[in-house]
């Protein structure tokens, strides 16, 4: 296939990282990757050549040290266009550790953002979330449903990256800016080469519910059954990680053949379905025939009750859908966690 560019992937060994990686060289991309590893390893570079065939151009930077980003760029002059998934991502962890949180993730954008300019680069993709919708008044959310306060560290600097990008933008018309706003992204590549590595307890219910299922964690907590849902446990939209990849790599097309409309433009990537905890407890034991045991506690503090996106302006002008059905996803998070295991078997 006809390399139709290279793409700098910073944070791409990552969960969402290394999944857009593959559907970038899928797609006739080359992924160039950055990260430094601080919540992925180097063995995630096998898997997507397992995968793709091919093993992509890696080096270990942080994107918080300005002089060797630079020099990286320095080195691929050729570079079209950005996906910027470096971040750390924890919410409880970053309101233990705010100050940790604000440099790495609005350091390695302003320096991104002031390197670009130098080596010709004019296209970013940046990962932002849901998370700036806080609970929102009405559902589903649109790109234009207001944004609420931050209620977590992590969720100020998602706001605050995304205005930095509006200023950049409006002030740097040859600067074309996409805002990507994930929902839940869940699942793992269908051949299992590749998948979420969640570091120590897992905070998110989908690890902490494979590792129960597997044996590692003895209960999944479902945090609440007595929210305002029809069964009482909270509501969220969760997308397939293969599919939200594959939205990354419509973004790219459109910038890079002029199809964008604005400089800066917002997308949800959602499924548009609002599926609540107890509903993926069922549809995990329904596709797989695992049992997953489980048990009511209370609520987490900082859940928001419900949220799911109207994706449909992504589906109309990226010319995205998710596809995946639950099911599917499910068995694939089931697979990864199995591949997992028989790499290194051990018990909490
Ligand atoms: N949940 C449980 N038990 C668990 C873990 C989670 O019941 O052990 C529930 C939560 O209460 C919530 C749902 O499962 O209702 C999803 O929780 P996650 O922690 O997987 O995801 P969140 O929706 O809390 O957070 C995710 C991302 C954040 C992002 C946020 C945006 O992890 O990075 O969505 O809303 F900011």
């Amino acid at each position: 296939m006809a390399n139709k560019g290279k793409i700098l992937v910073t944070g791409g060994t990552g969960y969402i990282g290394s999944h857009t990686a593959v559907e970038l060289f899928n797609a006739g991309y080359e992924p160039v990757i950055i990260d430094n590893l601080s919540n992925s390893n180097i063995g995630v570079l096998d898997g997507i050549k397992a995968i793709t065939g091919t093993l992509p151009t890696y080096e270990n930077i942080d994107c918080k040290d300005y002089i060797s980003l630079g020099h990286f760029m320095e080195r691929h002059s050729d570079i079209k266009a950005i996906i910027h998934f470096a971040a750390s991502k924890s919410v409880g962890e970053s309101v233990e550790q705010p100050l940790v949180y604000y440099r790495n993730n609005i350091v390695s954008l302003i320096n991104l953002l002031q390197l670009m300019p130098k080596f010709n680069i004019n296209n970013i993709v940046f990962s932002s979330s849901c998370t700036v919708y806080g609970q929102p008044d009405v559902l589903p959310v649109t790109e234009n449903s207001p944004i609420k306060p931050a209620t977590s560290p992590y969720g100020s600097t998602k706001q605050m990256s995304e205005t930095i990008l509006r200023d950049a933008s409006a002030a740097d018309k040859n600067l074309n800016v996409v805002l990507l706003r994930y929902f839940n992204p869940i699942g793992a590549h269908p051949s299992a080469e590749i998948g979420e590595l969640p570091n120590g307890i897992p905070n998110n219910l989908l690890p902490y519910l494979t590792q129960t299922v597997a044996g590692i964690r003895k209960t999944l907590k479902v945090f609440g059954n007595d929210y305002s849902t029809p069964d009482g446990s909270c509501i969220r939209d969760y997308i397939n990680v293969v599919d939200l990849a594959k939205a990354h790599v419509c973004a790219i097309d459109r910038i890079l053949e002029k199809k964008n409309k604005k400089n800066l433009e917002v997308f949800n990537l959602g499924t548009g379905k609002g599926v609540s905890v107890l509903e993926i407890i069922n549809t995990f034991e329904k596709a797989t025939g695992m049992k997953v045991p489980y048990e009511i506690a209370p609520r987490r503090t900082g859940d928001i009750e419900q949220v799911w996106a109207d994706a449909s302006h992504a589906n109309k002008e990226l010319g995205w859908k998710a596809e995946a059905t639950l099911e599917e996803t499910l068995l694939s998070a089931w697979k990864w966690q199995q591949k997992l295991q028989e790499r290194e078997p051990k018990a909490e």
